[in-house]
């Protein structure tokens, strides 16, 4: 192959290597990975923390009284790590921010122009009361304003919590409820294939349903459709505020950056806290080891911002690292389907970062539309959210990689940070289909039942053995925010992440999926309690369970079984409210693409629902023994109810 490729195999499986023009410009080579191992853990950690700028330095890499507590005695300010420092150094001039909105209109920042606008939003947030500690509340879609609101939050020490711009206005007021948050910056709405979609009424019902008074601010994005009220608006504080400038406010490295929720196996969504110097530690360094971001790159992280991918690899990593990164406001086929290339052509894009369910789109539209840009710009390529198939992951490395991109197939969670697992791509062969090893300082096994390592080939359950800086706080203190934390029976630390992998010979991890009852639709995590809990609130339902069938396009699809009360009839009536119940209560995004109405549920003796049995049923596998159950005859019912 051109360029250094090559290919090889062992246990039969195949190997690929990155080209030798990646591997001598990298950041990261199999010398300073080999080095890494060596200093040992928790040390080598030091070498992120040192991509920081300081206000005071750490007196430790990991407090040693077992609290777990990352960078102790350091202190720090993610705006100013993200911004002023660059602007410092001369680098002001360069562009942090190119915002590519819907209506093909860009906005593109230097980091002097965000440090402007981050400095008067601060102001302003300031004087509306907002002290450090404060929880501000993001209900914003992919508009330039929202990295601007999370840095202005970081300025001032006032933790951010980021509410996807499609959850509904119940989702949003859980949230706001949750984490007592007084202030909440919106827009007034945005567009969806052309439609202007209302935001501020959503806002407005979600404010009027919490206790708390809350402040908004609106961001104005529909031009002369949008409404405010009497909201405060955004444009006009930082207009009164321009030229103000606000000292970055020093955090102790364990205080509060944001808080984000996530989808749990309870009906609640789970709160999740992110420190400031181990989560900005471990998000930089992953940007320049994984990522290998240098300052004159331009990183495009397609992930919304209102979920975790976003706010590491689309606005604090890049950042944190002075390089360059694109906020898309869009949808990739709207309005061609050649959008997302032409975007990267046009703006050279040197990483690429997406989700194999975007890529799964990308091969169903076909080559056509990548093969009318030039992407040569390209350098590196990455996916998360979910396993990426062989077919998928050679298809996106010819067709969008040339044939020579590496590709770094990502895993993390929400409640890990930043990446965890993953092949750096400058130091390992890369293996189509598995992710690659744990990182230099992580600690990673396969487990079964009891929690004893099981043999390669075998599948299990991932966990990960030793703390690492991005972790959720609520993983140091175990503070009860429905983050598991298992022990194995010697007593070592150890997380339990949810999720099912095995281990090949060489030591490269595949991951299998989630083991729990938590649903990854399009690459999003949902859970089935969440919307189980709503529709079992729908007038005329007995009871519900929600499973997830395997869907081609969009990794799982949410299929609810439902058993309406006795005198209720199981119609298109009934059906429509239980999907306006959970769109209501958490978005169309978690909306069951289908709904089977049955009499009963597969139970235990004891009265326990079998979800297995209806996952199976679901995805037309084979059952097996269902004599345990007390109604073994419903399982009989609903696979023939299905095969209709
Ligand atoms: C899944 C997103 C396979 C996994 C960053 C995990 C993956 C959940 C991968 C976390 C990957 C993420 N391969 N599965 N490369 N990356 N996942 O919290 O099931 O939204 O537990 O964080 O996504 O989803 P979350």
């Amino acid at each position: 192959m051109a360029n250094g490729s090559r290919k090889e195999t062992t246990h039969g499986r195949d190997w690929e290597t990155p080209p030798s023009s990646f591997v001598s410009g990298a950041n990261v080579t199999a010398g300073d990975r080999d080095a890494l191992r060596e200093t040992g853990w928790p040390s080598c950690w030091k070498t992120a923390a040192e991509l920081l700028d300081w206000h005071r330095s750490f007196d430790a890499v990991l407090d040693d009284d077992g609290s777990t507590r990352w960078f102790p005695g350091g202190r720090l300010n993610a705006s100013h790590n993200c911004i002023d420092r660059y602007v410092a150094n001369g680098r002001g001039d360069e562009t942090a921010l190119i915002w590519e909105g819907k209506l093909g209109e860009t906005r593109t920042y230097t980091y002097h122009q965000l440090r402007d606008e981050v400095n008067a939003f601060a102001a302003a947030l300031r004087n509306l009361g907002v002290g450090e500690d404060d929880v501000v509340t993001l209900y914003m879609p992919m508009v330039p304003e929202l990295p601007i609101a999370m840095l202005a939050c970081a300025r001032i020490g006032a933790p951010h919590s980021v509410v996807f711009a499609g959850f509904s206005a119940n989702a949003l007021a859980t949230r706001l409820a949750g984490a007592d948050s007084e202030y909440l910056v919106t827009c007034d709405g945005y567009y969806r294939r052309g439609t202007a979609l209302h935001l501020k009424s959503m806002a407005d019902n979600a404010c009027l349903s919490v206790e708390q008074d809350v402040e908004q601010i609106v961001v104005n994005r529909l031009g002369d459709d949008g409404e405010i009220g009497d909201a405060r608006s955004y444009a006009d504080l930082v207009a009164d505020h321009d030229g103000v400038e606000i000292d970055p406010v020093e955090r102790d490295s364990d205080d509060s950056l944001f808080l984000i929720y996530t989808s749990g196996t309870t009906g609640e969504p789970t709160l999740v806290e992110h420190t400031t110097g181990g989560y900005l530690s471990h998000v930089a360094w992953t940007s320049h080891a994984v990522f290998d971001l240098k300052p004159e790159d331009t990183h495009w992280c397609s992930a919304d911002v209102g979920w975790i991918t976003g706010h590491s690899y689309a606005v604090y990593g890049p950042l944190a690292l002075g390089a360059t990164t694109i906020l898309y406001e869009g949808t990739p086929d709207h309005p061609e389907k050649n959008r997302l290339w032409e975007v990267i052509e046009r703006n050279e894009v040197d990483v690429f970062y997406t989700a194999p369910t975007s890529i799964r789109a990308f091969m169903k539209w076909g080559s056509e539309y990548p093969e009318q840009h030039d992407l040569s710009s390209l350098r590196l390529l990455g996916t998360v959210g979910e396993p990426i198939d062989e077919t998928a992951w050679r298809w996106y490395r010819e067709h969008v990689g040339g044939g020579e991109c590496p590709i770094v197939d990502t895993w993390w969670q929400t409640e890990t940070g930043g990446v965890v697992l993953s092949t750096l791509p400058g130091a390992d062969r890369m293996r189509p289909g598995a992710v690659g090893r744990e990182l230099p300082g992580i600690g990673a096994t396969v487990v079964n039942e009891v929690g004893e390592e099981v043999p390669p080939r075998e599948s299990g359950r991932l966990v990960l053995t030793r703390p690492w800086p991005g972790m959720a706080r609520s993983l140091c203190e175990d503070a009860g925010w429905g983050v598991r934390r298992t022990s194995r029976a010697d007593g070592q630390w150890q997380y339990d992440t949810g999720d099912n992998a095995v281990r090949d010979e060489d030591g490269y991890l595949h991951l299998l999926g989630r083991a729990d009852d938590v649903l990854n639709v399009s690459g999003r995590r949902l859970s089935t309690a969440e919307i189980e809990s709503a529709i079992v609130g729908v007038d005329g339902v007995a009871e519900a369970a929600v499973v997830g069938g395997t869907d081609t396009m969009k990794g799982s699809k949410v299929h609810a079984f439902v058993s309406p009360e006795s005198n209720v009839a199981g119609d298109e009536v009934l059906r429509t409210r239980v999907q306006s119940a959970v769109e209501s209560a958490i978005g169309s995004i978690a909306a069951p693409d289908s709904v089977t109405f049955t009499p009963s549920l597969p139970k235990t003796r004891s009265g326990k629902v079998v979800r297995r049995y209806l996952k199976a049923i679901a995805n037309g596998e084979d059952l097996g023994d269902t004599s345990a159950l007390r109604n073994p005859e419903v399982v009989g019912e609903l696979e023939s109810l299905l095969n209709e």
